[in-house]
């Protein structure tokens, strides 16, 4: 049987409207905490890859989902290439910002020792799942990466990342092609180990203005795109530029992806006419529903059924899971999803 996620990319209907949740893998779960308090530093929690395919694995015995994302982060490629990257306790990430090339370590040793543990994980989860289950890969766009690499850690309006941008326009596509280089090394480190599906994480998309959207996001992703496609055509990939708005039509049209991930803040009607027409669309429930507002999540789940549902559509939210959400709030929702499609 072909698996939902990869049957809706190739264009066939698919045996159920897949659902998983970004951040699937968290401080929600019980059983992550547990395996979270034994693994303090979270880079090392992330290397150890019995640890991190443990985790990939809890949220899949619980919930009828349709795929497993690999526990790692997005940051996880500038700790590759030598930058100093922490996860600090109620702050999250923390990095000692870079100014040039020459501070990224460029040789190959350290990328290939930390993408192979991570690429270790992927090959005991694919060992590990069955059924109508696909294992997500991902890493983040080069935009988004290279905001917490100039940034140290985000700022409400970007200007360190933007000032470096305009202000170093040669420096800049320099450190870029390094980060596309380890982006494509790593990807396809994971597309060998196991992973059937590729995300992209464009987190800080909305903060672009629009006349530099194609240069900073569209380019970078489409270029990490094709070179996947060259070697790994059948690989379905995902695009998340979140929060860009209106911007999502140019990126469906001209980042080459096969599936695009919207945010919240997207209508469903705009979404159903504006995007679902050119490319498979994966969303976009309000995360804080599933934390805060149980008496919602019925009537948002069956407005997102009723819209994108029985056709080209993933079912999942707009933006990670929190770790306040309750976990019964997570089976409300896929039994709503479940029952929609029982209605049809
Ligand atoms: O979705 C999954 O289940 C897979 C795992 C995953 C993590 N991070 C684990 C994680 C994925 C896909 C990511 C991607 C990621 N990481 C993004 C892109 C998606 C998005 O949220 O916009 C970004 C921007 C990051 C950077 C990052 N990592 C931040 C801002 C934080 C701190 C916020 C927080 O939730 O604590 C992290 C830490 C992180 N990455 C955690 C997890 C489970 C929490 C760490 C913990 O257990 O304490």
């Amino acid at each position: 049987m072909l698996k939902s996620v990869l049957a809706i990319s190739q264009g066939i209907k698919p045996a159920v409207t897949p659902i998983w949740f970004m951040r699937q893998a968290g401080r929600y779960l019980p059983e992550y905490r547990k395996v979270r308090e034994k693994l303090q530093d979270f880079i090392q929690f992330v290397l150890n890859s019995e640890a991190a395919a443990e985790v990939t694995l809890q949220p899949l015995a619980r919930f009828d989902l349709n795929a497993a994302i690999i526990f790692s982060d997005i940051l996880m490629v500038p700790y590759a290439m030598g930058v100093d990257v922490k996860f600090v306790e109620s702050i999250g990430p923390v990095i000692q910002p870079i100014n040039d090339i020459a501070d990224i370590d460029l040789s190959l040793d350290r990328q290939k020792e930390v993408y192979g543990k991570i690429s270790k994980s992927i090959s005991m989860v694919a060992k590990e799942l069955s059924g109508d289950i696909a294992l997500i890969g991902f890493s983040g766009s080069p935009w988004t990466v290279m905001c917490y690499m100039i940034e140290g850690v985000i700022s409400k309006n970007f200007q360190k990342v933007k000032a470096f941008y305009l202000s170093n326009p040669k420096k800049w596509d320099t450190i870029v092609d390094h980060l596309i280089e380890s982006t494509v090394i790593y990807l396809s480190a994971q597309v060998e180990a196991g992973a059937e599906v590729i995300k992209l994480f464009d987190s800080w998309a909305g903060a672009v203005a629009h006349e530099d959207f194609e240069k900073l996001i569209i380019n970078p992703t489409k270029t990490i795109v094709d070179r996947l496609k060259e070697k790994y055509p059948h690989v379905p990939i995902i695009g998340f530029p979140k929060g860009c708005g209106m911007m999502y039509v140019d990126y469906a049209l001209k980042s080459g992806v096969d599936i695009l991930a919207i945010d919240q803040h997207i209508p469903i009607n705009w979404a159903k006419n504006n995007l679902q027409n050119n490319i498979v669309l994966q969303g976009n429930m309000d995360n804080m529903l599933l934390a805060y507002a149980p008496d919602r999540i019925k009537k948002t789940v069956n407005n997102i059924m009723q819209g994108f549902g029985n056709k080209n559509f993933i079912f999942n939210l707009g933006h990670g899971i929190l770790p306040q959400t309750k976990i019964e709030n997570i089976l409300l929702t896929i039994e709503g999803i479940r029952h929609h499609e029982g209605d049809k």
